[in-house]
């Protein structure tokens, strides 16, 4: 899709300040740091209009991005950094939580890994919770442009093993160096927010 409109309408922190204009919503999950907003600025094709960091936990709202005037993308927060109190996690976790099981436009979430690693306890939290709550899921595994290119299929093999990926789940490799991938994450949000 070619984003000709984007504008950042709300940042919220509980569903009260959700927007209500019914427009389906892909949300994009991942731990800290993974690159959810480097992967949604390649997406809108901004070069920072989501703030990406090297500085883990920028993000701490639900950002709610809405895309010529018909769809929305959400920018979960993430957390995984030990500097987090058990406090800041649980309020965190109540926040996500209350998202992915109250938000009844949430056509599908994006939930991205680091292609690098084998998967986080984070990563195996979240991808639980999604099974869980049946919700729709891409997988992403970003940052593939520091991967050796030698090593990328086999990563992505072991990876999908990892997820235990059935049939209608897939996992798509991208770097927003590259943008690689891109095509293949468009796709799968237009397949899942067309009506
Ligand atoms: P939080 O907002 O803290 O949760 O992080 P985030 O998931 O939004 O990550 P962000 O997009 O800010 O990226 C974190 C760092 O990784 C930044 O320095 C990015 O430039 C870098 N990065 C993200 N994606 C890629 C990628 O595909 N390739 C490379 N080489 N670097 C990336
Ligand atoms: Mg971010």
């Amino acid at each position: 899709m070619k984003v000709t409109d984007v504008q950042l309408v709300m940042s919220a922190v509980s569903p009260s300040q959700y927007p209500t204009t019914g427009y389906p919503e892909i949300g994009f999950l991942g731990r800290s740091n993974v690159g959810k907003s480097s992967l949604t600025n390649v997406l809108i094709q901004r070069k920072d209009y989501a703030h990406t960091s090297g500085q883990p936990g920028k993000t701490q709202t639900l950002n709610f991005y809405e895309l010529n005037h018909k769809l929305y993308f959400v920018d979960v927060p993430g957390y995984g950094y030990a500097k987090v109190s058990k406090q800041a996690r649980e309020k965190w976790a109540e926040m996500i939580e209350t998202y992915l099981t109250q938000r009844s436009t949430l056509a599908g979430v994006v939930n991205l890994i680091d292609s690098r690693h084998a998967l986080s306890d984070y990563d195996r939290q979240m991808h639980d919770w999604l099974a869980y709550y049946q919700i729709p899921t891409l997988y992403v595994a970003t940052k593939m442009d520091k991967l050796a290119k030698s090593k990328v299929k086999a990563q992505a093999k072991d990876l999908q093993q990892q997820l235990h990926l059935t049939a209608d789940q897939s996992l798509v490799m991208f770097s927003a160096k590259t943008k690689q991938g891109a095509p293949e994450i468009w796709n799968w949000i237009t397949d899942q927010t067309k009506n």
